[in-house]
């Protein structure tokens, strides 16, 4: 059966996400996706750096399915089938350590607890240096950055008032008190940031 999903996000960003990846990231390695979704961004960024492998993974079982039916149809030799991982709870199935862990569009459609066990994890499961990558909107010193991304916070918190797009402060604040350095901030189309810490 082919579960494949697609998300039409996916096809507008995952070019200049995997622009950022490429400069950043070891081009050899093992990589860590979080909340892989339709597991698009997975099967693009392995077929593009071949030099990883990626690791695929999310809480959600047609999530799941969609993953494992990319990897089945781009027939990549480098992307491993996907986990079960819910970040907020302590035991990640996940065998490391990785060089770098991904999490695209997660921390502000999912509560903050999802933030806090996103970071515990990666901590756990980085080497030394290894790299948190993350992507989505952000606030930034407690304002919104543009309309569309008021709008949007303004739905995720009608569909889940936990949710809601993140203040970058409180971002930066939880990777400092979890081990992290700040390494970079890259501005992206449609007003989304690549926020990139470090393994201290
Ligand atoms: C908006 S989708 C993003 C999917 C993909 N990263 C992308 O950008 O296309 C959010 C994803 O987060 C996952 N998710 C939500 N809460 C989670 C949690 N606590 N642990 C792991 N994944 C979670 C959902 O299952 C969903 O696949």
């Amino acid at each position: 059966m082919d579960h494949r999903q697609y998300s039409p996000s996916t096809a507008r960003n995952r070019e200049p996400i995997l622009a950022v990846m490429r400069r950043i990231f070891p081009q050899i390695g093992k990589v860590l996706e979080i909340a892989s979704g339709s597991g698009e961004h997975a099967v693009f960024a392995a077929c593009a750096m071949p030099g990883l492998v990626w690791q695929p993974s999310d809480l959600d079982a047609e999530a799941r399915a969609s993953i494992a039916s990319w990897i089945a149809h781009e027939k990549l030799a480098n992307v491993l089938p996907p986990l079960t991982i819910d970040v907020r709870e302590a035991d990640w199935t996940a065998e490391g350590p990785f060089d770098a862990v991904v999490a695209i569009n997660m921390i502000h459609i999912a509560p903050w607890e999802a933030a806090l066990g996103l970071f515990g994890g990666a901590g756990r499961l980085l080497h030394r240096g290894g790299i948190l990558f993350l992507y989505g909107p952000y606030k930034r010193e407690g304002r919104h950055t543009a309309p569309s991304n008021e709008g949007f916070d303004q739905w995720l918190k009608a569909r889940d008032p936990a949710f809601g797009v993140r203040d970058l402060a409180d971002v930066t604040a939880l990777g400092e008190d979890n081990g992290f350095a700040l390494r970079e901030i890259v501005e992206m189309p449609a007003n989304n940031l690549c926020v990139v810490f470090a393994k201290n």
